[in-house]
């Protein structure tokens, strides 16, 4: 599976038995089917699913606030890792919140989930605090991260970069 050809399209109900299949290998407290329904119709979140072959191989999702958008989650199945899926997620879901205004992203995210940390520091996500014992059901903190100026050149310029690197070599 190649990244690029990756189609990341906006979530839908037909999606969510993949969804959620790919959230309970992910998750501790995976999300109720009656959970996802109320989210999918709610117009401040952006919900994209990342499809390879008709198969949901990831999601991501984000709460669009003001100027901010927050991401909620993002999760690559299992057998799709380390292919590009997330970066492409992350991609489209900036570019998406850019578009209706978001001048900033953040998000919060486990302190021992270093894999997800190295990817949110590509997209020039910094930590700006911790969150004490954030995580149910253990109470692990999380990290605070946020990346500023989404919609100046230079930031653009950067996804760009990414978006450029995900290209199979000619
Ligand atoms: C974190 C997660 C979404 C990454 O998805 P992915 O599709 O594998 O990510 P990508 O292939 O786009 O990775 C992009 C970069 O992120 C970093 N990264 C991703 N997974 C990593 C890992 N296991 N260890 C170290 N760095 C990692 C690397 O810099 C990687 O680039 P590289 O493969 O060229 O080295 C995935 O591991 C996952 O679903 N984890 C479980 C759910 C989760 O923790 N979600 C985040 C909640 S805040």
């Amino acid at each position: 599976m190649n990244a690029a050809a990756v189609r990341i399209e906006p979530m839908t109900v037909e999606h969510l038995d993949a969804v959620m299949d790919i959230d309970r290998r992910a998750y501790p407290v995976p999300w109720s089917r009656h959970l996802w329904c109320t989210e999918l119709g709610r117009d401040d979140r952006l919900y994209l699913s990342a499809i390879s072959d008709d198969d949901v191989v990831g999601y991501i999702g984000a709460l669009l606030a003001l100027d901010d958008v927050h991401i909620l989650t993002v999760v690559t199945a299992p057998a799709a890792k380390r292919r590009g899926v997330a970066t492409r997620l992350m991609l489209d879901v900036i570019g998406a919140a850019v578009g209706r205004g978001a001048t900033a992203v953040t998000l919060e995210v486990r302190l021992s989930n270093t894999a997800a940390q190295s990817l949110y520091k590509r997209f020039g996500m910094v930590p700006a605090g911790v969150r004490k014992g954030y995580y149910a059901p253990d109470g692990e903190d999380a990290v605070v991260m946020w990346a500023r100026d989404i919609d100046e050149a230079p930031y653009q310029a950067m996804l760009a970069t990414l978006a450029h690197n995900l290209e199979p070599a000619a």
